[in-house]
């Protein structure tokens, strides 16, 4: 069986990692979660992309060699994978040999192929973005936009690969397939942009001007050009160039908007048609994260730690906001006041708070184990068609990437699992003396319980380790799989719950 093959963006090894990274990671993880919640086998990347001027640049400010500078970005990268439980079957460096081989056997069979050819370049270049530029780059008064740092005039022969001759192709596959691309109206922003004839892309900087990089195969004297270098990490992680099938075509590559056009829905198709190599089936694109409504950049120093953040509240908790917050695609502003106001409403008070009263009231009234319902009143009904209303839109939600809607509908539940509290006020069924109130009183407790095992099964993929947990409190071995574990079945009956735990502590000033 083919696995679902999802990937990340490979980061850039020449900073920290800062919300927009963490969030990639998360979503790309949510919905590798999901998925072997489904059932599906999944193979999950993500890496660091580690060659370029930029990182060498950093490596000489700090006096130590490229790649001990890498390794040790690599380390702080890696590290953040582990502490935001990030489910990764693989973490692939471009500097590992496994790469430099895929690449460089990519691009002997395009430069085979006739693909490539050798050709002269005068014309201006960014160092900053490691890019030549064209006309159309400037800006309207004739001065080259910031972004691009210090603009050098240069003249040099390098290596070029035949994109132009492929632009109908992409825009004839791109209107075959018009879900190439979620969310959909970025697919017209590509095709927009190929209303502009293409350039040939220029994939050599020769060693005289940058020696971090992949030699080229057929021409030592220069290294890859690193997008190119970068963008086939996807396939060096799937074992495709080594006759391994079961992963490539990759399913999603999930990467932020800022580097859908031109890298991934240019350059990388087209690089994978000249090489008769099968393409990505989709793209999820997402939107970025300010910070307090500013763009983040380390410059200002407002860059949000997301670290410091995971620390403080707990991992899920982080996990949570960045999910709920951002609906896939779109923008979205990170505020601590925002994140309080969520940690304290929805993850302290209607989830925490109800599974520690659960878990006093079973261990008051029924001697710490879930008794069994033996009741089905209006209230107990609507409950149960909520559930069944609930898990069917959360699943579907989920599938189209909407997990902010997934999880909102996912808290509605909890909420009206609390109102059912309310209602049924179990503590003054305890004291009462009248016929069916002790049956009332324990159907109660299973209802909750019931609810609170379906809750927490969905939110795992979200929230793992709470899920685990709140399962492991109701006295149940936490499941890995939606499947049957999703219905109503009132399958605590005679479980112990656990020993009190406050789930969402209050922080510290
Ligand atoms: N190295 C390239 C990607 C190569 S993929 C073959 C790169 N690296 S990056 O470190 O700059 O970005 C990594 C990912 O983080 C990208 O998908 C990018 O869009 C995402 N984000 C960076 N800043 C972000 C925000 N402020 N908000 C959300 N995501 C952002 O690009």
């Amino acid at each position: 069986m083919k696995s679902f093959y999802i990937t990340t963006a490979i980061d850039y090894a020449n900073g920290s990692p800062h919300l927009g990274h963490a969030y990639e990671k998360v979503l790309t993880d949510v919905v590798a979660r999901f998925r072997r919640a489904k059932g599906d086998s999944v193979y999950f990347l993500t890496g660091l992309d580690e060659h370029g001027q930029k990182v060498q640049q950093s490596a000489e400010k700090q006096g130590v060699s490229p790649q001990e500078f890498c390794d040790s970005v690599a380390e702080e990268f890696q590290a953040l994978c582990r502490n935001l439980n990030i489910s990764n079957d693989d973490y692939i460096r471009t500097t590992e040999a496994r790469h430099k081989q895929v690449v460089r056997d990519f691009q002997q069979s395009l430069f085979d192929k006739g693909e490539i050819y050798k050709g002269p370049y005068n014309g201006f270049y960014s160092a900053r973005q490691e890019q030549f530029l064209q006309e159309r780059d400037r800006n309207e008064d004739g001065s080259w936009p910031e972004i691009f740092g210090e603009v050098s005039e240069i003249s040099e022969e390098n290596y070029y690969f035949k994109l132009s001759q492929y632009q109908d192709w992409l825009i004839g596959y791109l209107q075959e397939n018009e879900d190439f691309i979620f969310p959909r109206f970025r697919q017209k922003q590509v095709l927009e942009f190929l209303k502009e004839p293409l350039n040939d892309l220029c994939i050599s900087r020769p060693k005289s001007r940058l020696a971090w990089g992949i030699s080229l195969p057929f021409d030592e004297d220069y290294v890859t050009y690193v997008w190119f270098d970068a963008l086939i990490n996807y396939l060096t992680a799937s074992g495709f160039m080594e006759g391994d099938t079961s992963r490539w075509p990759a399913d999603y590559h999930v990467i932020g908007k800022d580097i859908m056009v031109p890298a991934h829905s240019i350059y990388w198709p087209i690089m994978l048609k000249a090489c008769d190599i099968p393409l990505p089936k989709h793209l999820l694109v997402h939107g970025f994260w300010t910070s307090s409504g500013a763009k983040m950049s380390k410059s200002t120093g407002n860059t949000v730690n997301p670290l410091d953040l995971a620390d403080k509240f707990g991992v899920d908790s982080f996990r949570y906001f960045v999910t709920r917050e951002m609906n896939v695609g779109q923008d979205s502003d990170f505020s601590e006041e925002q994140f309080l106001r969520r940690y304290t409403s929805e993850l302290a008070n209607d989830l925490g708070n109800l599974v520690s009263r659960l878990q006093n009231m079973v261990t008051r009234y029924t001697d710490g184990v879930i008794p069994a319902a033996s009741i089905e009143d209006d209230e107990e009904k609507d409950l149960k068609t909520l559930w069944a209303e609930t898990s069917g839109k959360v699943v579907h939600l989920a599938e189209g990437f909407q997990f902010h809607q997934a999880l909102e509908e996912t808290f509605q539940f909890i909420r009206s699992i609390n109102r059912y509290v309310e209602q049924r006020a179990p503590w003054k069924l305890a004291k009462s003396e009248e016929a069916g109130d002790r049956a009332l009183l324990e159907t109660s407790l299973a209802v909750i319980a019931e609810g609170l095992r379906l809750a927490s099964i969905v939110l795992g993929p979200v929230m793992p380790s709470t899920s685990d947990k709140i399962q492991r409190l109701l006295g149940s071995e936490p499941v890995q799989t939606f499947s049957d574990n999703l219905v109503w079945d009132f399958r605590l009956e005679g479980k112990s719950v656990g020993e009190k735990t406050i789930l969402f502590p209050r922080p510290e000033k």
